[in-house]
């Protein structure tokens, strides 16, 4: 940095106004604060643009004056990507004042959309063209859209809908240099070289800031039908999904796993809620389907249901019938995640493994886990139909707060053992961030990693946009 702090905040202001800078350290906690609540950044100030314009001026001034920057959504990332650094001062870029939905297309199913808007508003706007954006996060009422690109989010409806990746059509980007990329088009098809925008996607912040989206939208669907199924075993839920997907048609949208903990969790965290089943299980599977057009669900769901029980797969289940209920049953699976949360410091982890390999990937980590800390409980939930589990560990309780982390660690590094030895990934949804830089490292080739730090290189020369995300600092030059 080439400039004073007060030198470089005043110039800020010059550009974007007093509400568009903030630097008073009691207007900064929430930009500084991660998820968990537990780790802190020190930024030079958070800057809050209004357009793509007023980012790219932002942008230019800090390459000029090599100011460090780092783009932030809404705060919600898992991996402390938007965290600002704590031992340097990085400028927060935050797209919270780039609110516009720019142009829904209800003919062509397309959205041009600015990078930060809400997720939830985002679908609520297509839906009120009777169109629909199926991304479906817990986080979907704070995340934005600019995130969920730069993170390529997953989420529940993936197995129907893909990830993010898969959504967008076409992106608009500051470069970190402060060059506009305009990529705003809405097109299926164009094979026209490489894919750049593919290249932002999932690229955490590290290439270049995301200002504007063009989105996939689809139909509204019109009927829907959710239900709380339960299972005796994760090898049981991996086959009723099987089964799910061969004679629910292509209607199948979410099929996700919940443990007799998550369910316990979910209570904790949300005191509204009971049990829609009499008795306790050890595993339930939360399962929906959606169709646009004028589809018999009930039929086809029935003939799943009865298979399922004669099969044995199925010990029990309840299906909801109507709207409330099953926005209760979808609360279980949110309210789980806070309850974990609220228990303390724990073990996040956001693997994938092959499908077939899910059992025997739960059933091996949990052997590691149980055999090097017997007191640690695992919950075990998420996204079956992608291979994708959140394999959490939940510290012994009383267990000194300042032996935890270490606990933690050892754990995790347990865990990725048995990922690697299913084939599987580190990171199937959340990113690297800062979190999970050391365990990624550590399972790329020299050749990859060069390949990677080229790209970093040709992005960003001087290494002013979120480094040491992803990639450590420093590694391009
Ligand atoms: P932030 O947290 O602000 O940023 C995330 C990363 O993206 C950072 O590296 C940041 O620098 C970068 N970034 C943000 N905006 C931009 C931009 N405009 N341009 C360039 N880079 C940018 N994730 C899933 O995939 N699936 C889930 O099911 C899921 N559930 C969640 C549930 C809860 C309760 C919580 C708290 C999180 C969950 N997440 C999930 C993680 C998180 O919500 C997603 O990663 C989300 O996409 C992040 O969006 P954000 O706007 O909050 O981004
Ligand atoms: C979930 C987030 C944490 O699936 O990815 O709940
Ligand atoms: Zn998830």
């Amino acid at each position: 940095m080439n400039i004073s702090a007060t030198a470089a905040i005043n110039a800020l202001i010059a550009l974007l106004g007093e509400r568009g800078v903030l630097h008073d350290v009691r207007d900064l906690e929430r930009y500084t604060t991660d998820w968990g609540g537990c780790r802190l950044g020190a930024p030079l100030a958070v800057a809050r643009p209004q357009s793509t314009e007023e980012v790219a001026a932002v942008v230019r001034f800090c390459n000029e004056k090599r100011i460090a920057m780092v783009p932030q959504g809404g705060h919600t990332g898992l991996v402390g990507g938007a965290l600002p650094a704590a031992d340097r001062p990085e400028l927060i870029i935050s797209l919270e004042r780039m609110k516009r939905i720019r142009q829904i297309d209800a003919l062509g199913f397309t959205m041009a959309v600015d990078s930060g808007c809400i997720l939830e508003e985002v679908k609520r706007a297509a839906e009120a063209e009777d169109c629909y954006f199926p991304l479906a996060l817990g986080a979907q009422g704070s995340c934005q859209i600019g995130g969920n690109i730069a993170t390529n989010a997953g989420g529940v409806n993936v197995l129907r809908y893909g990830m993010m990746r898969e959504l967008v059509l076409g992106l608009e980007v500051v470069l970190p240099d402060g060059r506009i990329w305009d990529g705003m088009k809405a097109l299926r098809k164009d094979n026209r070289g490489y894919r750049l925008q593919q290249l932002f996607i999932g690229s955490e912040g590290t290439l270049g800031i995301v200002t504007g989206a063009v989105l996939k939208l689809l139909p509204r669907p019109q009927r829907s039908l959710t239900a709380l199924l339960a299972v005796a075993s994760v090898a049981d839920a991996v086959q009723l999904y099987a089964r799910a997907r061969r004679e629910c048609s292509d209607l199948l949208s979410a099929f996700e796993l919940i443990p007799r903990l998550g369910m316990e969790l979910a209570f904790e965290a949300a005191s509204q809620l009971s049990d829609p089943l009499t008795a306790s299980h050890p595993y339930y599977v939360l399962l929906e389907l959606a169709a646009s057009g004028p589809v018999e669900l009930d039929e086809l769901f029935d003939r799943f249901l009865e298979q399922g029980l004669h099969s044995g797969l199925l010990l029990d289940g309840a299906v909801a019938t109507n709207v409330a209920q099953a926005q209760r049953f979808w609360l279980i699976r949110e309210a789980m995640v806070e309850g974990q949360r609220l228990r303390g410091e724990h073990l996040r982890t956001d693997v994938s493994v092959p499908i077939s390999s899910i059992a025997q990937f739960v059933e091996q980590a949990g052997t590691a886990v149980a055999a090097a800390s017997a007191q640690s409980t695992v919950l075990v939930y998420g996204h079956i139909g992608d291979g994708n589990l959140h394999f959490n560990i939940l510290p012994p309780a009383g267990l000194a707060t300042k032996v935890v982390p270490g606990l933690l660690q050892q754990l995790e590094e347990i865990i990725f053992a048995v990922v690697d030895r299913c084939n599987g990934s580190i990171s199937a949804e959340h990113g690297i961030g800062r979190d999970k830089q050391e365990a990624y490292l550590a399972r790329i080739s020299a050749s990859e990693l060069n390949l990677l730090a080229g790209i970093k290189q040709l992005f960003d020369p001087l290494e002013l946009m979120s480094a040491g995300r992803i990639l450590p600092p420093q590694m391009e030059s």
